[in-house]
């Protein structure tokens, strides 16, 4: 099938981690991917890797904290394409730190300006600029499927996190917002809300962290990439027409606090 009849599916921040793994399990699913991100490279490498396999996607270096360089990617697309079926707002950052840290009664450390903005303009309004950037373009093509990454600590709350957790918390109500608001256009709004995945994010943190996720997960491991790109699949498909303004943990049971 040539990329012109295919589904056209963004992925952004696809060229490391569960974006990749997404990149790719959307390619194999036969939707023409197209892959967001900064890191060029990896975004080239990516591309050249899907149409290996078979499939079909393109790279455009798009930082998606800036709406005019998203509106002007999603142009080019729909020049391109005539279409955007799938958004997957995946990219994300961490810049962690507690809000206030004290040693002895003495304030050592606080959370900066640039930490708390830096975290929510690509985690949260990073996901608004991509959403309404594509959703005039669904709604005149009365389809389409927007999945958002949260995260368990976006439900659960997580020592160190107050910027990713507000802006991971701040996706689910979006999501809640966008499916009553784009439901009667055929556009469901998923987000799924991934435990620890192996990822480069997740290996930043210490051995024993990790650990203790472990033993807080009934199945008994971390997640692999494809555990939550799988989910992002199901969510896109024509079939999961009924499910919209949900969170789908995907953490393998995870018992936060247990
Ligand atoms: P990662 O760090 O491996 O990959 C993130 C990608 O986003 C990178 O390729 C990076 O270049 C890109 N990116 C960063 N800022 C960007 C921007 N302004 N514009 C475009 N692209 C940008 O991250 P990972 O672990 O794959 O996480 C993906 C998503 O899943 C994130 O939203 C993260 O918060 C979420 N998540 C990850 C979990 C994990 O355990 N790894 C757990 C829960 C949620």
């Amino acid at each position: 099938m040539n990329a012109a009849s295919k589904r056209v599916a963004i992925i952004t921040g696809a060229a490391n981690g569960i974006g990749l793994a997404t990149a790719q399990e959307f390619a194999s699913a036969g939707y023409h991917v197209v892959a967001w991100d900064l890191a060029e490279e990896a975004g080239k490498a990516l591309v050249a890797e899907i149409s290996e396999a078979g499939g079909t996607a393109e790279f455009q270096s798009v930082d998606v904290s800036k709406s005019e360089a998203v509106d002007a990617a999603v142009a080019k697309i729909i020049e391109a394409h005539g279409r955007v079926d799938v958004l997957v707002n995946n990219a994300g950052i961490l810049r962690d730190g507690q809000l206030v840290k004290a040693k002895g009664g003495e304030v050592v450390k606080i959370m900066s300006d640039e930490q708390f903005d830096a975290v929510i303009s690509v985690n949260l309004k990073g996901v608004f600029n991509c959403t309404r950037a594509v959703t005039p373009h669904m709604i005149a093509a009365k389809y389409g499927r927007i999945l958002n990454a949260s995260s368990v600590v976006g439900l659960y709350g997580n020592f160190g996190q107050t910027n990713y957790v507000a802006a991971k918390s701040g996706v689910i109500g979006m999501t809640k917002v966008w499916a009553r608001e784009l439901g009667r256009y055929g556009i469901t709004v998923n987000a799924v809300a991934p435990g620890f995945i192996a990822t480069a994010m997740v290996k930043q943190m210490p051995d024993h962290v990790l650990q203790g996720m472990v033993s807080h997960t009934p199945v008994g491991r971390i997640g692999e990439p494809v555990d939550i790109a799988r989910a992002y699949v199901f969510l896109a498909s024509e079939n999961s027409g009924f499910i919209s303004g949900t969170t789908l943990s995907v953490d393998g049971g995870m018992v936060v606090g247990s």
